[in-house]
């Protein structure tokens, strides 16, 4: 067996955050290669608990993408690779402007608005690992995360009924409209062409309900655009109250696992971004269609 494959399964403990999500793994490192117990006792506490947050670990990128690939198929990365390569690799999540600058209007601010990751694609993200390696001094750059079982089983039966078997249209177009980013170029529109995915998705591990949606769902699949946005906004909002949300302090050194199958997401810009960098780690896993 190799020696650095991990031994120390029997001191992990695995602390609640919040009622919404969130669980604090205390006494693993994740530099060493996880066991495969080690490796379901964390799967099991992400299905629980959805967010896990593991302190204290510095991790190189190779570390990273050996912790991302237990648990399922990393997602290649065109943009942002933190070494600069296409392909699998841990890439670069900052609030810096094009002149490398930290800046209130970063290149990219997709994140700022509630979404899951990559739901504009037919095979959206399953998990999200990122790993704070520079923060603002004085806190901030919270990320939060809205429990979406807990969006779909509080929803009134008549409108449990109303989107039983709707579907949603997600977009790269519509991201780019509703975040307020330069909008899709032609090419981009063709490359990813709009995706429809069910308002009520089963989780294909817990098998439980959960909504799914987020700000790259543009419309409603047979209803009329307006009918269809009116109702997307609604449930957004019931879905974000602040009782059913978790939201992440970062500490330099976190390393934070989430589900995108059963939570919405945002980064918060509660710092002075235009004085501070936030630079975070980020790999993903491929889910599977939802259904
Ligand atoms: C992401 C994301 C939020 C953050 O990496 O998918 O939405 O806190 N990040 O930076
Ligand atoms: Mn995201």
């Amino acid at each position: 067996m190799d020696q650095h494959v991990h031994r120390r399964a029997g001191s992990i403990s695995i602390n609640r955050l919040s009622e919404p999500a969130g669980a604090e793994v205390v006494g693993i490192d994740l530099s060493l290669e996880l066991g495969t117990n080690e490796r379901d006792i964390l799967f099991e506490a992400l299905l629980k608990h959805h967010v896990l947050v593991i302190r204290d670990q510095d991790l190189t990128s190779d570390q990273q993408m050996a912790l991302t690939a237990k648990f399922g198929k990393p997602e290649s990365h065109v943009f942002h690779d933190a070494e600069g390569k296409s392909g699998p690799q841990v890439h670069i999540v900052n609030n810096l402007d094009k002149h490398g600058n930290p800046s209130s209007r970063p290149t990219t601010f997709g994140s700022f608005f509630w979404h899951t990751d990559k739901s504009y694609h037919e095979i959206p993200s399953l998990a999200t690992f990122l790993h704070a390696r520079e923060l603002p001094p004085g806190g901030g750059g919270d990320t939060e995360f809205a429990n979406m079982y807990n969006a779909y089983e509080s929803l009134d039966d008549a409108v449990k009924k109303q989107i039983a078997d709707l579907r949603a249209v997600h977009s790269w177009e519509a991201n780019r409209r509703n975040t307020g980013n330069r909008p899709a170029t032609e090419e981009e529109k063709k490359l990813r062409p709009p995706v429809s995915h069910p308002l009520v998705r089963t989780h294909p591990d817990t098998r439980r309900k959960t909504l799914y949606i987020g700000i790259h769902a543009d419309c409603i699949e047979g209803l009329e655009r307006k009918k269809g946005i009116e109702l997307l906004k609604k449930l957004y909002r019931h879905s974000t109250e602040r009782e059913n949300v978790y939201a992440h302090s970062w500490k330099p050194g976190d390393l934070v696992i989430w589900d995108n199958r059963c939570l919405l997401h945002r980064v918060v810009g509660n710092y002075d971004m235009d004085s501070h960098r936030r630079i975070l780690h980020r790999s993903v896993v491929i889910g599977t269609r939802p259904c």
